[in-house]
């Protein structure tokens, strides 16, 4: 016995502090974000979320309990994308996540609920909101209320994140303080600058390729999401796809959302309209282009953010007011980013600012549409009626 102890025991107290250290060392495995909801129609479903460790991927859904459909990704992943399919229009469902480590321990979240999109003669309600980058507390309540509206659907008008590159931030700032929201409710994001165009956002969204422009229908509606990020000016890629995108659309209403607002009474942005000698364009000038394509393809209604605060626009057509066919410009950036000022005098374009958090919700029937706007503590403080 004698002669075994030394290097025998300090080989042994090694190879057990080896053993365990590597045991401790192994991260259980967990679910860092969502589930969250991304593209849908009416018979399919994108469930995302994101693990700490590469795992497989397993959602359980049904219209009630027990959840017997399953849809099953086999291959690991940490960002996880499921696509259900072949599910009925209109239907509420009730869904599980499920990712599995490799000892087949199980780790999953709550049941969640969604609906897949209405028939084209439904009523139905989006909600509008964006600029929440950098301040997830203002944004939770801002998402909270929206979620209190029980929308179809939601629309964020970009900068989502304070810098795209930076991966956290997605957690932190996009999905973890909207999570409520995002786990019932299909989200829609057109790019903002802050993003970055990083790959983040291309691997925590999902939409129609190639995702920084796209469009879908819903109900008796079309909505085309814009890159504004990139110009938009004839000739170009994005452009052409917007014509021919707008063109072939005899939906109802028609909505375009980008990230930069074309009219804008924002205080020095676009020049500074504080001091009296200094020009201002009162928005960004390069985007008039292509509000040339929402005049001539009878756009209703263009959402844009940017710009932290709130402003609704006369209905316009080329630059002038015009009751009768002209685009209404809304810009909802007050989701949570400090705030800015609006020029000291009146836009000509004008018909409503307010400075202050905010959000929008529309509600439509057929050829009826009524967009309320609400403020961080759910007061609503402008409201616009159409009917066609
Ligand atoms: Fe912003
Ligand atoms: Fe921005």
């Amino acid at each position: 016995m004698r002669g075994l102890t030394v290097p025998f025991v300090s080989a042994l107290l090694f190879l057990s502090f080896f053993l365990s250290a590597n045991a401790f060392s192994e991260e259980p495995l967990k679910i860092i974000a969502g589930p969250y909801l991304m593209d849908f129609d009416q018979t399919r479903m994108t469930v995302m979320w994101e693990t700490n460790l590469p795992a497989p991927s397993k959602v359980l859904y049904g219209e009630e309990a027990p959840l017997t459909s399953e849809v099953a990704r086999p291959e690991p992943a940490t960002i996880h994308e499921v696509v259900l399919e072949g599910l009925k229009p209109e239907t509420s469902y009730y869904y599980q996540i499920l990712s599995t480590d490799s000892a087949g321990k199980e780790v999953t979240a709550e049941v969640a609920t969604f609906m897949t999109a209405v028939h084209p003669d439904t009523a139905f309600a989006y909600c509008v909101m964006g600029d929440h980058r950098t301040y997830p507390d203002r944004y939770e309540k801002i998402a909270d209320l929206a979620y209190a509206e029980r929308p179809n659907f939601v629309i964020n008008v970009g900068d989502v994140v304070s810098n795209g590159t930076v991966k956290q931030q997605w957690i932190d700032e996009f999905l973890f303080p909207a999570r409520k929201l995002m786990a019932r409710v299909p989200t829609y994001i057109s790019i903002g600058n802050h993003e970055k165009n990083a790959d983040w956002y291309y691997k925590y969204v999902s939409y129609p390729k190639p995702e920084n422009y796209y469009s879908f229908d819903f109900g008796n509606s079309h909505f085309t999401i814009v890159d504004s990020n990139q110009p938009l000016v004839p000739g170009q890629d994005q452009y052409k796809w917007i014509e021919q995108d707008l063109a072939q659309s005899n939906a109802t209403w028609k909505f375009v959302v980008h990230h930069h607002p074309p009219y804008s009474s924002d205080e020095n942005d676009y020049g500074d309209t504080v001091k009296k000698f200094e020009k201002t364009d009162r928005g960004e000038v390069d985007m008039r282009e292509v509000t040339k394509l929402y005049d001539k393809y009878d756009v209703d209604l263009v959402w844009v953010g940017h710009i932290h605060d709130y402003e609704r626009t006369w209905p316009l057509t080329d630059g002038k007011v015009d009751q009768e066919n002209g685009v209404i410009y809304i810009q909802t950036g007050g989701g949570g980013a400090e705030l800015e000022n609006f020029a000291p005098t009146r836009s000509w374009f004008t018909a409503k600012v307010f400075r202050g958090w905010q959000f929008c919700s529309v509600a439509i029937h057929g050829k009826t549409l009524r967009m309320m706007a609400y403020d961080i503590d759910g007061k609503m403080y402008d409201y616009l009626d159409l009917a066609k």
